[in-house]
């Protein structure tokens, strides 16, 4: 059969089996999580024939049925949302098209919708419109990692030909970022060679930010020791906590010792950028160097679709990565943009800004404000709705703060229950709940400077699906699961 056939056939069957996959995702009564089906599932790879248009629907609902329902609002987990309609439709699209992002021949239109959107993200973050730029990677991890080597090669520029030969100039260099950051930091500090012994832990405020003077004083004791401090991680919106980092005292620092101010927005990028100004009290990212922000998270694009941009544009990006392969990267009139894929460690690129783009066409600025908002006000609601919960005859409820970005973390109580079992209990209750499958939510732990506090729940609320009822059920679930669990 044609492949244009082909095509229409399985899309005319996909409207019907996708549409009805996501009505019944969203009803009232879907399952999030259905583990228990494993067993059952028929997932041998044929030798010979395959099942062909006849039988592959079959192993499409298959899939769906043992699939994470991230359309339900009871999807409550690790930080990012049920996709938009629109996303799907751009995840579909990529599919369609397979432009390549590493050159510009095999992916022009995805090439300039990078740069368009890499630069209205640059505009959001008020970086200098003279050279900012980004560029898409696929993950927040992996757009760290690139603003790491980047400050990296850039503070020591022989690295790149002589490798760790080079010694780094004698010295030792040392990379910064506050305790409650995201792993990928540390990640990014051992792909780089900087190893583990060579970040520093920044202890943080009781609210989880980092300490910008104890910042400061670990900088100067680093250099005081011989160390070679190169880069520093502020996040806006940690991964537990939602906490802001200080960026402008942090960018004091960095402008003293010289430093490179990278800015972790994965989780809490998009607020800075399209409401800092109404919800974060004028919070901004404008003076760092490098920023991620990762729209697979808040902004409900499929994943994956993360951005880094970058203060100074491309630039710092290719003299530290580039090795303009001549079999693949061309020097062509057509290139305007040049090969972005020359610009990072990668090779072959998914277009994945082309979601993002499709879906602000589609919505407008306006559209990622009001949602961005919303969550926020709606975890402000669910706090204070924590807050105000009366005592059930089986415990109590307590927040652990107020929340920072769109985080409520809390702690069901049991009645006389020390606070040294309050983990304990939070992970009997949160297994107790996912198991029955129709909520999926998270614990998580965070120190603080008075001590590590005892595991909590962690709701992130980032989908526009999600209300105050819906959270008033997960609250409900969970006295009920204690009522099971410790009557
Ligand atoms: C603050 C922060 N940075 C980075 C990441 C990693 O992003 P990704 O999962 O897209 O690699 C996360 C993930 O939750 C995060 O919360």
């Amino acid at each position: 059969m044609e492949a244009a056939d082909e095509l229409e056939e399985l899309l005319r069957e996909a409207t019907t089996v996708f549409s009805d996959y996501v009505r019944t995702s969203r009803s009232a009564q879907a399952p999030v999580l259905r583990i228990s089906e494993r067993d059952t599932l028929d997932l041998a790879l044929p030798e010979e024939d395959g099942v062909g248009a006849a039988g592959i629907w079959d192993d499409v609902r298959m899939i769906c049925g043992a699939a994470t329902n991230t359309w339900s609002e009871r999807f409550l987990y690790k930080l990012y949302a049920s996709p938009t309609p629109i996303g799907v439709l751009g995840e579909a699209l990529m599919g369609l098209l397979n432009n390549n992002a590493h050159v510009f021949q095999a992916s022009p239109i995805g090439t300039l919708i990078e740069a368009k959107v890499g630069r209205r993200l640059a505009e959001l973050a008020k970086f200098p419109m003279d050279t900012a730029a980004g560029l898409t990677f696929p993950g927040g991890s992996y757009s760290n990692m690139h603003a790491l080597m980047v400050a990296r090669n850039q503070r020591f520029p022989e690295l790149k030909r002589k490798g760790f030969a080079g010694g780094f100039g004698g010295k030792r260099p040392m990379v910064f970022t506050s305790t409650h950051a995201h792993y990928s930091i540390e990640k990014a500090a051992v792909a780089a060679g900087i190893g583990l012994d060579n970040v520093v832990s920044v202890p943080t405020d009781a609210a989880g930010r980092m300490d910008a003077q104890q910042l400061r004083a670990l900088v100067e004791q680093a250099e005081a020791g011989g160390g070679a401090p190169f880069f520093v991680n502020a996040t806006a919106g940690t991964t537990v906590l939602g906490a802001f980092d200080p960026i402008d005292d942090i960018a004091d620092v960095c402008a003293d010792h010289g430093l490179w101010l990278h800015v972790d927005g994965s989780w809490g990028g998009p607020l800075a950028l399209f409401c800092g100004d109404s919800e974060l009290g004028g919070y901004s990212v404008r003076r760092a160097d490098s920023l991620t922000v990762n729209p697979h998270k808040l902004m409900g694009v499929p994943l994956q679709c993360s951005f880094l941009v970058m203060r100074a544009g491309l630039a710092p990006m290719r003299e530290a990565l580039s090795l303009g392969a001549s079999y693949l990267f061309h020097e062509d009139a057509l290139n305007e943009t040049g090969d972005v894929g020359d610009a990072t460690l990668g090779c072959g690129r998914r277009p994945d800004a082309i979601k993002l783009w499709l879906a602000w066409r589609y919505h407008g600025t306006q559209y990622f404000c009001s949602r961005l908002r919303g969550a926020r006000q709606l975890a402000l609601a669910f706090a204070a709705l924590v807050e105000a919960r009366p005592p059930t005859p089986f415990g109590r409820w307590v927040l652990v703060g107020q929340p920072q970005s769109t985080c409520v973390c809390f702690w069901f109580v049991p009645h006389g229950c020390s606070r040294d079992a309050w983990g304990d209990v939070t992970r009997q209750l949160c297994a107790r709940l996912n198991s029955l499958g129709h909520v999926l939510v998270d614990y998580a732990s965070a120190d603080l400077p008075a001590g590590p506090l005892p595991v909590f729940f962690r709701l992130p609320i980032n989908s526009p699906h999600v209300t105050i009822e819906t959270l008033a059920g997960v609250l409900a679930a969970i006295e009920h699961a204690a009522e099971e669990v410790f009557a």
